[in-house]
């Protein structure tokens, strides 16, 4: 027997302990209203706030006359909007975005999705989700997508009709489900509530007086909201307009309220052309904060020396960071550090020794196949950090211990803050354990200046003559070719600019047969003790009369001859440790305004998802 158990702020909470199965996944977005207001705007709204993600389609259901009804559509969501009607005011109903999976970007895979008397969207992906076909399709149902979806809205569904109590129903899913999910789902007879159930995709229900919100991921929170609550995997239940009442395993939970500090800035531009512009622009600032927090307090931060070996992973530039700590742990403090794409480590035989640190950086800290990391090394006994900007994510939930980026919002897809900051906390930690680290500290110190004064030069001018280019190739040694795997990556995301990153020293074992007249080589030199190496690489290309861009540390700028580059952008002169801090900046840059040349959605790239990737 259920037994509901509701108090104003709690709900009893006893959790079940069962493992995580591995997989992850969401790029979508799910929000859901149910209060006194009319939900059409509210929804709308949210969905807005949850555009940055990534989504090919977008689609509302809401209660109207006795029945539900849907609206839905390939595209943005202003093109959702566009064939909503406002006169179906209503006051309980979900949204979702697509980003497509299991069939392609057409509106009838789009969610919301209908079987019999259950409406659904959902995150994530049912892997089992042909095998309860075949019970359904035995069964009479029809399907009219290639989702997993429907097959998950009906087998609700055909639970429902032997069953009518939703909230066993919900629980046999639990058990049935096998995969990802964040769902947000509406029962037609039971026209006052919204369901829930997650696992391994976020899930928050977010509240004020007489309002309940379901969403997959506060961002896209009414400013009305002042707190919430996370669900747990395997939770499930409901939302009403006074309560919310959630299970896990069958039994009723208790669980504590988030304060919810209003998302106000979260789709504000702040006069940028874009989020990406704007995000770029706040860096210096951000630095400056997180020095004053950090500069006279090193002593807060984990000691990584007290650990034999070090694993760091990530994926794509988070990856690139973790590129940077190694150079920066293993140059300066002696201690091995490999580093990983986390899609890799996960199913790599890894041969863990004694007293080894894994180090996940993430800026969302949802990415699946990160996720997926952490538990192998925390189920191998391995004590974990997390580097992440997202407060209360997935990762930082799970680590031992974590340290926030604290990069604030970021809505561009292409991220740029998230990863500066990262490379910051890696800086840190290596610096702390540099005995006499005075003179960093005071380089760290004129990062946040050397930053804006770089971010003002003009970038339109260094890409004039390579906007058009089909290839472009980075090349950098050492740290400089960590940072150029970054600037190479930038720049293909925004600009669909095939991007190559080398190092420097390895062009000539088989790629430079791609250069030819013109073919631009993008090279990054910041390293006293071997630039001369890098010099000799740009000279074989320039022999084969490849176009130049060259990014030189100010005090290296005497070495540089003239017939080295065609643009030539001296940066300001800091140690080695500080320097991949100043380096990104312009490279960022240049993907910025190559992609804006070319008129590309800088924001949302085509294809690309922000917080998470599928496996
Ligand atoms: C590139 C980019 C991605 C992310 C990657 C990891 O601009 O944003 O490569 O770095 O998807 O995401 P997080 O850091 O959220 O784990």
């Amino acid at each position: 027997m259920l037994v509901r158990y509701i108090t104003k702020n709690k709900i009893k909470i006893i959790t079940k302990n069962i493992s995580y199965l591995e997989r992850l996944y969401f790029m979508c977005g799910i929000v859901g209203y149910v209060g006194k207001k009319n939900c059409l705007p509210l929804l709308i709204n949210g969905l807005n706030k949850l555009e940055y993600r990534g989504y090919d389609s977008a689609g509302i259901a809401v209660f109207k006359d006795n029945d539900i009804k849907i609206t839905k559509t390939v595209g943005r969501i202003r093109d959702l909007d566009d064939i909503i009607d406002y006169n179906d005011s209503s006051c309980i109903g979900i949204g979702h975005t697509r980003w497509a999976t299991h069939g392609g970007a057409v509106t009838v895979n789009a969610h919301p999705h209908r079987q019999g008397d259950i409406v659904i969207v959902h995150n994530g992906i049912i892997e089992n989700y042909l095998e309860l076909k075949d019970i359904l399709l035995e069964n009479n149902y029809k399907f009219s997508s290639e989702t997993d979806t429907e097959v998950a809205c009906a087998y609700i569904d055909y639970l429902y009709k032997k069953n009518k109590d939703m909230i066993s129903v919900l629980e046999q899913c639990t058990r049935d489900f096998i995969g990802s999910y964040a769902m947000a789902i509406m029962v037609c007879s039971d026209n006052d509530k919204i369901y829930v159930i997650k696992k391994d995709s976020p899930l928050v229900i977010g509240s004020c007086e007489g309002e309940n919100y379901i969403a997959s991921s506060t961002n896209a929170f009414s400013n009305d909201i002042d707190r919430y609550i996370i669900l747990d995997d395997y939770d499930y239940g409901y939302i009403d307009e006074k309560d919310i009442a959630i299970y896990n395993n069958g039994i009723l939970q208790t669980k504590e309220y988030v304060r919810f500090n209003s998302a106000d800035d979260v789709c504000d531009k702040k006069g940028y052309k874009h989020y990406m512009l704007k995000e770029i622009n706040e860096q210096g600032d951000i630095i400056k904060k997180l020095n004053d927090k950090y500069l006279n307090n090193l002593g807060e931060l984990i000691d990584i020396s007290r650990f034999n070996e070090i694993h760091i992973i990530g994926c794509g530039s988070a990856y690139h960071a973790g590129i940077i700590g190694k150079y920066l742990i293993e140059e300066n403090n002696g201690i091995n550090v490999s580093v990983y794409i986390a899609s890799e480590y996960r199913y790599q035989k890894i041969n863990y020794r004694d007293n080894t640190l894994v180090i996940a950086i993430s800026q969302s800290g949802e990415t699946a196949d990160t996720i997926a990391c952490l538990k192998k090394a925390r189920s191998n006994g391995i004590y974990t950090l997390g580097i992440v900007n997202v407060k209360d994510s997935t990762i930082s939930r799970i680590v031992d211990e974590v340290i926030y980026t604290e990069a604030g919002n970021e809505i561009a897809v292409a991220t740029t803050k998230g990863y500066l900051t990262q490379v910051y906390i890696l800086t840190l930690l290596s610096i702390k354990l540099i005995k006499d680290n005075t003179v960093f500290i005071e380089e760290l110190k004129r990062v946040p200046s050397i930053i804006d004064n770089l971010i003002n030069l003009d970038y339109n001018d260094l890409v004039k003559d390579i906007w058009k280019d089909k290839d472009i190739f980075y090349i950098g040694r050492n740290i400089d070719y960590a940072s150029m795997l970054e600037g190479a990556l930038k720049l293909k995301e925004i600009s669909y600019i095939h991007a190559e990153c080398y190092a420097a020293g390895e062009l000539k074992h088989g790629t430079i047969s791609l250069i030819e007249k013109n073919t631009c080589v993008v090279g990054l030199i910041t390293k006293d003790n071997i630039a001369t190496k890098t010099i000799s690489n740009i000279k074989e290309v320039k022999a084969r009369d490849a176009y130049v861009i060259l990014i030189v540390k100010d005090s290296l700028g005497d070495i540089i001859s003239s017939d080295c580059y065609d643009k030539l952008l001296l940066i300001d002169s800091v140690s080695d440790i500080i320097e991949p801090m100043i380096s990104v900046i312009p490279l960022q840059l240049i993907a910025y305004n190559v992609a804006l040349i070319n008129n590309c959605d800088i924001d949302k790239p085509r294809n690309l998802a922000k917080s998470v990737t599928v496996e």
